[in-house]
């Protein structure tokens, strides 16, 4: 008799264990087969592209017959009901919220209207809106240099390859106003053959230089911050770089800290507005988040814009990149607690 038998033999329940824990194990390792088969055939009819992408294609419904994932994750930017202590996507009316800031502007367009922003969806309705460019004086000139709408719309680098970077910043808001109508999307971050992140605002490209940086040196996590950084930056126009232009510039020069960017201005001489009441030149940062991102703990431990912004989510078996760019408070699970473990409260 073999030891194993007389084990059986002594406790006859062992062998009805080991038979049930076999078939249990059998059963997982189907189960687990057949998921990884569906997630095949999924991945492949998932990677039948549907639709031709043009270079320079601004139209998102267009790149979302190939990609219907990242395009439908992205209309969730047009969400308003999240609100937190100081953001959310809702839009809030700023100056009611804050009156003084009407004084603190005054003589600036951002005393007539200034709102919390809210999501990538909304772009175009809201410079459309907003009470800061006021009317038009002739549909040719103003009110407001097209050089506002850089940071708007996948029709700005089509447009730009088709006048000219420093043309595109000549013309008159009015006069482009037709043509840029593509709320921000694939093509402001994607190329569109290799589906790569690539940066598609020269403003970002001449700062890294002026810098003495190679921009396509970057890496890809770096790139996952860099797609951000061609819009959610402090810019000013020059208007003395190329005559008639108002050229988009970031005045990164001596660094991305306030005092940097301070000193970069004043040797400028350089303000945005003179005070209405107190004659005073002003600054005013527009929305540094790419700088002041880039000052803290987490750019120093190589955390991107995406980690947090852009987190990875599942759909029916398939892992992919939510592109619902909100705040982070509003999928903590998701945006922060891969990385800590802290409860929500806590963090
Ligand atoms: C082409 C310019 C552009 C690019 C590129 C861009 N943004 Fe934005 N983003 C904007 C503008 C403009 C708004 C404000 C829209 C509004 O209020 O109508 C905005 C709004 C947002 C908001 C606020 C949304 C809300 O719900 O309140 C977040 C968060 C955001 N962007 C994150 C990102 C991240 C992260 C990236 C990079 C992965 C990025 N953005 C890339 C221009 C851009
Ligand atoms: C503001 C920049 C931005 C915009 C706009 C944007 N994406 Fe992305 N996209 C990213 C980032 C960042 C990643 C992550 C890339 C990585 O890490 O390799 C990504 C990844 C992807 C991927 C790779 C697969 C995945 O999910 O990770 C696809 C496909 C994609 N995006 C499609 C789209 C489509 C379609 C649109 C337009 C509806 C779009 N993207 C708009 C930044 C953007
Ligand atoms: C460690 C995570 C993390 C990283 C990395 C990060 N953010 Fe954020 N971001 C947040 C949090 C948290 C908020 C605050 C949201 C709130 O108060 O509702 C926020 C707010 C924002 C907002 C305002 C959102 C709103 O609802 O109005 C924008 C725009 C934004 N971030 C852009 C960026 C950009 C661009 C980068 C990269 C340069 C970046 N963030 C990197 C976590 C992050
Ligand atoms: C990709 C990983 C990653 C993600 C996502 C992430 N963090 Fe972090 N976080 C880190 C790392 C790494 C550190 C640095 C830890 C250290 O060096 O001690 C850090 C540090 C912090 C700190 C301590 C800051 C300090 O000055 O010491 C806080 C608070 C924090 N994170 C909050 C958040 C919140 C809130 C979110 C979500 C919006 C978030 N983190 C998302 C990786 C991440």
């Amino acid at each position: 008799m073999s030891a194993k038998q007389k084990l059986t033999e002594k406790r006859p329940w062992l062998a009805w264990v080991l038979f049930l824990t076999t078939v249990v194990v059998v059963f997982f390792l189907g189960l687990l087969a057949s998921s990884i088969v569906e997630r095949r055939t999924e991945a492949a009819y998932v990677n039948v592209p549907k639709a031709e992408i043009g270079k320079f294609e601004p139209r998102n419904e267009v790149w979302g017959q190939n990609y219907p994932r990242e395009f439908q994750s992205y209309y969730g930017t047009a969400d308003t009901s999240f609100q937190s202590k100081y953001n959310g996507n809702t839009m809030i009316d700023m100056l009611e919220v804050d009156p003084r800031l009407v004084v603190l502007w005054a003589g600036y367009g951002f005393s007539k209207d200034y709102n919390q922003g809210r999501g990538h969806f909304y772009s175009i309705t809201d410079i459309q809106n907003t009470l800061r460019t006021g009317a038009p004086k002739t549909p040719k000139e103003g009110p407001m240099p097209a050089t506002c709408m850089t940071c708007k719309s996948p029709d700005v680098p089509r447009l730009m390859n088709e006048k000219g970077v420093a043309a595109f910043y000549t013309g008159a808001w009015a006069e482009l106003g037709a043509e840029v109508v593509n709320p921000i999307g694939c093509a402001d971050c994607h190329d569109n053959e290799t589906m790569n992140l690539t940066v598609t605002r020269p403003a970002l490209v001449e700062a890294f230089e002026r810098m003495g940086k190679d921009i396509t040196k970057a890496s890809h996590q770096e790139m996952r911050s860099l797609v951000c950084a061609q819009c959610h930056v402090e810019y000013y126009f020059d208007k003395k770089k190329v005559d008639g232009a108002q050229y988009l510039t970031f005045p990164w020069d001596n660094g991305f800290s306030v005092e940097a960017m301070e000193e970069y201005y004043d040797n400028l001489e350089f303000s945005d507005w003179t005070h209405a009441l107190s004659k005073a030149p002003m600054l005013k940062a527009q929305h540094p988040g790419y700088e002041i991102h880039s000052t803290g703990i987490h750019a120093q431990r190589g955390v991107s814009c995406a980690d947090c912004h852009m987190p990875y989510k599942s759909e029916g078996g398939q892992k992919f990149t939510d592109h619902h760019m909100q705040s982070p408070l509003n999928n903590i699970a998701n945006s922060c607690q891969v990385c800590h473990r802290e409860e929500a409260g806590t963090l």
